[in-house]
Order: structure tokens, then sequence, then C-alpha cells
């Protein structure tokens, strides 16, 4: 294939990831976002294997047969709620190849011509993508153990531990220095092996001292490194269409970390810098734990029913437990049957809810909800006075009126959807366990809610058959 045509086709592919993302940014145009990502990068495989590969053929054919192997099973077998924990081990992959990349790049002969100016800024170049790639990998591996809770959630404080960042960060500039000048005549391999350990250092020292609910928060952020860690290989490598998808993924995953931030009303730097959900509160009980205030009354399916069918609007607020309990269908049911009652059916999503950007909608989509009664929380909050009844399926955290009431909460701060200014709010889950911030929550013991016990599915089955009564 000529160097012509390999442009021509890397122009096609950056131009398809660019609208891949586009799509994403809307539901109605989410699946033509994927289709576009896919043929994007289809494109750009073959034209570099094609045009820019010159040898070791079988090598190669035979570790993208051994990768599309594992992702065909990994994507089958991956349940949507498990889906984090998939990115995360996605991420390690591309900061391992950004190390594995570097090493190579500078053992090789790619570089070996390259002499002054442009020697010292492939090194860097080299130097700043194993950095990156070492903490991407460390600590996207440390994001899926406590996604998977393989290990605690909880941030690990090490005593002193910003000064401990502050040197790892100072010893990975001075080592960058020796590097450059021992790489001129011909040496550097030992700051190189060095800053990688201190690389996958600080991911493990980072990651391990953020918890509870700022684990979005840092997906998306190693993300976003795992990004600038594939444009530094693209810079390495000569490799325009990686550098500008590397860019595209750095600068996505990066905004996708600022709109998360504020979702949960946290600053960017205090979610890098750890310790969420550790603090002591001002009374001297574990943090969050809200004092009850009163005690939480619990309703039946058929009672449910009822109050439903009496309601001119209805909101439904879905959290984590509904994509547990895979109850989505069923709400579909149920909002047909109501709506077909006259009855105003709304949703009301968090940006938050569940475990990953857009999760709910996803579900919604999956489930067939059409997107006109999807509604953001910034679109529906002041609508709460209206709605007769708020149904809150399997959510916790994002409805938690502590995060507006209890100052030193740990979820003090974050926007939340209101439904304690509506009418009345039946909260569906099968205790009174907290939800990912381990936080208690005061809506629980609201005058006006009621609680339904039991599996998200099972108590929506035995409502949609007693509203099929009435
Ligand atoms: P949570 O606060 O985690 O609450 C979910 C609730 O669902 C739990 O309290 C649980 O109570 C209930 N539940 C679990 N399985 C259930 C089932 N089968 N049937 C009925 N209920 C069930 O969820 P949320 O309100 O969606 O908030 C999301 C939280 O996750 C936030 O703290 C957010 O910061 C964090 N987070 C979000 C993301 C993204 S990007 N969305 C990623 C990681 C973490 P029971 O055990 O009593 O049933």
């Amino acid at each position: 294939m000529s160097q012509g045509i390999v442009t021509v086709s890397y122009i096609g592919a950056a131009v398809l990831c660019i609208l891949a993302l586009g799509g994403l940014s809307h539901q109605e145009s989410a699946r033509r976002g994927n289709y576009y990502g896919m043929i994007g990068m289809g494109i750009a495989l073959l034209a570099t294997i094609l045009g820019v590969v010159e040898d070791n053929f079988f090598i190669l054919i035979v570790s993208i047969a051994i990768g599309s192997v594992i992702g065909l099973q990994l994507a089958k077998k991956v349940q949507m709620t498990q889906m984090p924990e998939l990115v995360a081990i996605l991420h390690s992959g591309v900061g391992m190849a950004a190390v594995l990349v570097g090493f190579a790049s500078f053992m090789g002969h790619a570089a070996g011509n390259l002499t002054g100016a442009e020697k010292t800024i492939h090194d860097v170049e080299t130097y700043l993508g194993i950095l990156i790639g070492a903490l991407t990998f460390s600590g996207s591996v440390v994001a899926y153990l406590k996604l998977s809770a393989t290990i605690g959630g909880k941030p690990l404080l090490l005593p002193a531990r910003h000064w401990i960042n502050l040197g790892m960060l100072i010893a990975a500039i001075i080592l960058c220095f020796v590097f450059v000048e021992q790489s001129e005549s011909g040496g550097g391999s030992f700051a190189l092996i060095l800053m990688t350990l201190i690389g996958f250092a600080f991911g493990v020292h980072m990651v391990m001292a953020i918890g509870g609910a700022d684990m979005p928060v840092v997906i998306s952020m190693l993300n976003s490194y795992s990004g600038w860690a594939a444009a530094a290989t693209g810079f390495m490598l000569s490799n325009d269409l990686l550098i500008v998808v590397g860019a595209l993924v750095g600068s996505s995953g990066a905004i996708l970390s600022y709109i998360m931030c504020k979702a949960m009303n946290r600053k960017f730097l205090a979610v890098i810098a750890g310790g969420f959900g550790n603090k002591p509160t001002s009374t001297g009980a574990p943090a969050g734990a809200a004092e009850p205030a009163g005690e939480a009354v619990s309703i039946g399916a058929e009672e449910t029913a009822e109050m439903l069918a009496d309601a001119k609007q209805v909101m439904i607020i879905p959290g984590y437990g509904m994509a547990v309990a895979q109850a989505q269908h069923v709400v579909f049911e149920i909002t047909n049957v109501l709506k077909d009652k006259g009855i105003n059916v709304r949703f009301g999503i968090h940006p938050v809810a569940g475990r990953m950007p857009g999760h709910m909608n996803v579900l919604l989509a999956e489930a067939k909800v059409p997107y006109d009664i999807v509604f953001e929380m910034d679109e529906i909050n002041d609508d709460f006075p209206d709605v007769d009844v708020s149904i809150v399926i399997g959510a916790n955290d994002i409805v938690n009126p502590a995060a507006q009431d209890v100052p030193d909460s740990p979820i003090a701060g974050m926007p939340v959807l209101e439904p304690w200014n509506g009418k009345n709010t039946i909260v569906m889950k099968r205790s009174m366990a907290t939800g990912y911030a381990g936080v208690d929550n005061p809506l629980f013991y609201k005058e006006n809610t009621r609680m339904l016990f039991g599996d998200a599915k099972e108590m929506l089955d035995n409502v949609l058959a007693s509203l099929k009564t009435l």
C-alpha cells in the first residue's frame, strides 16, 4: 500500500473517530457513533498492517488473533454492572503497551540516527510515554481490583502521602534530565528503569488513596491518561493517527472527568489527592452516618400499585439496584400501563447513577424506553413539587438529602435528585443497607417516604401484576 493511501486512510480513520465521539454524546446517535468508531479503528488497523508494517507479519497476525479472541470472550461474558472494571483493565493494557513500546523504541535502532535537538525531543517523548504508561497501568490495575472488590474500596492514607507524591514527582523530573544526558552517550537504561518503577508506585499509591464515590472520576481520569500515553507513543513512533486518536481519548476523558467532578461537586485536584469518605464527622459518628430522623415505614407491592394508579405525575428514579436486578424491562412495562391510564410518567437520571457514565440511559434504551420521557437531573429537579409519586428503584446516594443538609457528610455538596420535595416517595431496595459511598440516607425516614423492601425486579413484577388487576 502506497504512503499516499496510508495517509488518506489515516485521515479517514481520524474523522470517523471524531464522528464517533460526536455520536456518543446523544442517546439517539450513540449506536451510530459506535459504528463510526469501529469502522475507523478497522481502517486504521488495515492501513497500518498493509502500509506501515514491513516484517514480522506472522507475529502480528497471531497477536491480533489472540487479542481479538480475548476481547470477544470478555465482551460476551461481562455484565453491564462490571463494565467499569472491564474499562479499567483495558486501560491497564494501553498503559503497559506504552511502556513496552517506549522501551522497544529506546533499545531499538529507530532513534539511532537522531542527533542533537531531535534526539533530545525523542528521548523526552519516550520518557513521558513510559512514565504516563506506567502509572496508567498500575493505577488501572488497582482500580480494577477495587471495583471488583478483590481489595477493599476504602482509601489507603499513608502518613505524609502528599510528600510521598511530591517526592516521586521530583524524582521523576530529575531522572528525566539524567536520562536525556546519559542517552546522548548511549546510556540511560538505569534512569529509565528507575523512573518506570516510580511510575508504577505512583499509580498504585494514587489510586489506593482514592475511595468510595470518587472511583468513577478515577476511571475516566485513567481513561484520559491512557489517551495521553497513546499520544506519546504516537510521537515516539512518528505515527500521526496514534497522536490524533490518543489526543481525542485524552481530552474526552479529561472532559468527562470534569463533568463528573461537577456532578459530584468535587474538585478534580481534591479527587486526585484522595482520602474521600474517610473523614470523621463533627459528631464523632462514622463518616456520613447521618442521624436517622425517625423510623422507616414499609409498604407492599399492592399498595404501591394503588398509589401509582391514583397519581397524575410519576417520577421514576433508577439507580445501581435496577441494573443489578435487571429490572429495566418491567420498569418499561409499568411505564406503559401507567401511560395507558393517562398518567404522566417521567424518568429522572442522575449523572453518576449506577456504576458508569450513562449507565441508566443504556439500560433504559435497551428496554426501549422512549428518550423523550428520560430527563437529566438538572432538567427535572425543579419539577418534584408537582410529582405525586416518585419511585426510587435501587438508588441510594443519588437521592440522599444528607448531601445538602449534613455539611460534614462525605457526599456533602454532591448535587442530588430531590424526590422528598414531591408528595410521596417509594424507595425500592432489599434492606436499609447503604449505597456505594457507605452513607446513611435520611430520605428513608421522611414522613412521605415508604420503603418497598425486596429485589427490584421481583417487587416490580408484583407491582405490575397488581396494576393490571386495578
Ligand atoms: P448506590 O448508592 O450504590 O445504591 C444502590 C442501592 O441499590 C443500594 O443501596 C442497594 O440497597 C440497592 N440494591 C442493590 N441490589 C438491588 C436489587 N437487586 N434490588 C433492589 N435494590 C438493590 O447507587 P446509586 O444511587 O445509583 O448511586 C451511584 C453511586 O455509585 C454514587 O455514589 C456514585 O458516585 C457511585 N459510582 C458511580 C459511577 C458512575 S460513573 N455512575 C461509577 C462508580 C461509582 P440494598 O442492598 O438494601 O438492596
